[in-house]
């Protein structure tokens, strides 16, 4: 289906054509992205950024690409809002709709990106709900491991950490699940091991999944390594403790004794720098294969195209300068 006019939710919602028409966008946007070709293209629009929760790289970027474009950004903070006043999501949205032309929302509930969406007149995009899915993250996941593998499929791509509470490993996985012949290798604690429903995706997708414990069981064929951190605060400290000896980091001694030469690490951040956390480990900081900080400088361009094709102002010829946004 077309974006234009559309919320954005769920990668669900995109075919392959429109994700590579997308990502086809966001490359003749990278000089904008990176600040070497001005833009007023969106000119007079007003993004609405509503952050329920933290955010430093999803906040920043859906600024920074907006910015770029010429348009003006709102910001949002629940804590300095009417939210702590016991305001509800679907008043907000009403509110909002009012304030700006398109809104990206982050909130700590599954499912509440699409009430935010139904109580809007003005296009929403999903910025993370709960532990369901974070679309856009996925989009700039899968514009990164495009950059090694343009045809996507047939990779073999394990994630490690946190795959029963990530959302951003949901969303990418589902978007992955639209490509052919992807091997999945699922490393993870028993308890925080993918969700049944992303198991039957996979294979009702025919694709193949592995499970391990440890990444070193793993990663020997992976091509894409993502980890991710131990999403600490969608569960009970009680199930931590108990799981705590099954946890392990993604390090140079693993990467170096297991993972093939042209493997590519990445990471949605922020990785837990904590001590005694389980994450990725800096000792891989100076490793070619670690492409995380790339991957999360690929948001900008990645979400330009998005705000692009929402507005459905998307230049046949990727000339920038002769469209513009029109209320
Ligand atoms: C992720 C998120 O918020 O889901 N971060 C991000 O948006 N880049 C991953 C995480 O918090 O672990």
């Amino acid at each position: 289906m077309s974006l234009a006019n559309h919320s954005f939710l769920s990668v669900e919602q995109l075919d392959t054509a429109e994700l590579f028409s997308l990502f086809k966008t966001a490359k003749s946007l990278e000089p904008l992205a990176q600040g070497k070709v001005k833009s007023n293209l969106l000119s007079g629009a007003i993004l609405a950024n509503v952050f329920y929760e933290p955010s430093t790289r999803t906040r920043m970027s859906f600024d920074t690409a907006f910015a770029r474009l010429g348009g003006h950004v709102n910001s949002f903070s629940a804590t300095s809002s009417s939210a702590i006043k016991g305001e509800s999501v679907a008043d907000t949205a009403r509110m909002i709709s009012a304030y700006a032309d398109i809104a990206v929302l982050r909130h700590p509930v599954q499912g509440s990106a699409k009430i935010f969406a139904e109580h809007a007149s003005i296009p929403v995009v999903n910025g993370g709900d709960g532990d369901a899915e974070h679309p856009t993250q996925a989009l700039l996941d899968c514009y990164t491991i495009a950059q090694y593998h343009p045809e996507i499929s047939g990779i073999t791509v394990a994630f490690t950490g946190d795959l029963k509470y990530g959302r951003a490993v949901h969303s990418l996985f589902r978007l992955l699940c639209r490509f052919d012949d992807i091997t999945f290798i699922a490393i993870a604690p028993e308890q925080l091991q993918l969700p049944a429903e992303l198991i039957t995706l996979a294979e009702q997708s025919g694709h193949r999944i592995e499970f391990h414990s440890q990444p070193e069981d793993g990663i020997a064929h992976a091509d894409i390594i993502y980890s991710t951190r131990i999403q600490q605060e969608r569960f009970n400290v009680g199930i931590y403790e108990q799981i705590k000896s099954e946890l392990f980091n993604i390090n140079k001694a693993i990467i170096d004794a297991n993972a093939k030469a042209s493997a590519k690490i990445l990471h949605p951040l922020p990785r837990d720098a904590r001590a005694g956390a389980f994450d990725l480990s800096d000792d891989l900081d100076s490793d070619t294969r670690l492409v995380c900080f790339q991957q999360a400088a690929n948001g900008v361009p990645v979400r330009m195209a998005l705000f692009l094709h929402l507005f459905g102002i998307v230049p046949s010829n990727s000339d920038f300068t002769s469209v513009a946004w029109q209320h």
